[in-house]
């Protein structure tokens, strides 16, 4: 039986997963996650809390781990990710202007920089846009001005000069106010020289309510000529699971993967997490999880079969 990645593979994409230590220690569980995949994203380890917690003390010792076991397994990396509102240091969030803009670049030189060698994709900047199309009212964009998404690109290029750059958001699946902003954005930096190779569709989505425009979304930010991936895929439901949750869950999986196989530029699809064990969906959408295609005991659920057949 070929694995979900090399299924992807023969059709020149990938198939990956994000991970936290604590999942690459469960035994069990690491052994799915190391065969199955062919990419690997840190979903936590390379997060600016996680790699700079105070000023100038960098700590790479989780971060290390996870590029660790990737290696080990012959899995390709996706960093994640560089400027975001959350999950940031309030010592970062109160510089002022100037000593922001310091700590942007000597945090970026510093992380992308070390695993240069390591890291075939950067998720440079995370969450930059609101739902209805606006940028994000975030200590960056109060404190550096909306220049901070371009500067933080070229930051990131000169630490690594063959990652692929991208932005990253949620609710930009679809063609929809959100993702129109992104295209406006994305025409802008290119025109102005700003080094952004891609464009991660989070595809934190909801069982039964999978956007229709997906594909022809990816189609025109392909058309831009930047690459599509599909970054944190997981389609969510009310609890409990039942069997007709189940069915349409796997058609949604089914449908999301099609749509990236069915565009040369979309890159590849990686879940975050593989199993409802270690999803982050109950913690954050209270009443809602069994959003990944392996169950809490790690046994497939239909899904799995669904996005095999759609590769
Ligand atoms: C989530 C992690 O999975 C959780 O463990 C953490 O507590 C919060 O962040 N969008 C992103 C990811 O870009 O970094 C988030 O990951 C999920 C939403």
């Amino acid at each position: 039986e070929p694995t979900l990645h090399e299924l992807a593979a023969a059709q020149g994409k990938y198939f990956g997963v994000a991970a936290d230590n604590n999942e690459i220690a469960d035994a069990a569980y690491a052994e799915t996650l190391g065969s199955e995949f062919g990419w690997m994203t840190p979903g936590n380890a390379m997060k600016w809390d996680a790699t700079e917690p105070q000023q100038g003390e960098f700590a790479f010792d989780r971060a290390d781990e996870i590029v660790a076991f990737a290696e080990a397994n012959g899995q390709k990396l996706r960093g994640h990710t560089l400027i975001w509102h959350n999950q940031t240091p309030t010592w970062v969030q109160e510089l002022p202007a100037d000593q922001m803009q310091a700590a942007v670049d000597e945090h970026i030189s510093t992380v992308v920089g070390r695993y240069e060698d390591q890291l075939d994709h950067w998720d440079v900047a995370n969450e930059v846009y609101d739902d209805s199309g606006a940028l994000r009212d975030s200590f960056w964009l109060r404190t550096l001005g909306e220049d901070y998404i371009a500067d933080a690109f070229h930051a990131a290029r000169a630490a690594d000069p063959d990652a692929k750059l991208y932005l990253n958001d949620y609710n930009i699946d679809g063609i929809n106010a959100k993702s129109d902003a992104y295209y406006e954005l994305v025409q802008r930096l290119l025109a102005e020289g700003v080094p952004i190779d891609g464009i991660g569709l989070q595809g934190h989505l909801i069982v039964g309510q999978i956007p229709d425009t997906v594909q022809e979304n990816i189609q025109r930010f392909a058309d831009l000529g930047l690459e599509v991936a599909i970054t944190e895929l997981d389609i969510r439901m009310e609890l409990p699971a039942d069997d007709a949750k189940l069915a349409q869950q796997a058609e949604d999986y089914g449908a999301v993967t099609e749509a990236c196989m069915a565009v040369t530029e979309c890159v590849g699809i990686t879940l975050w997490a593989y199993s409802d064990k270690y999803s982050w969906i109950p913690s954050v959408f209270p009443g809602q999880g069994a959003a990944l295609p392996w169950d809490e005991n790690l046994q497939p659920k239909p899904a799995y079969q669904a996005i095999r057949d759609a590769l």
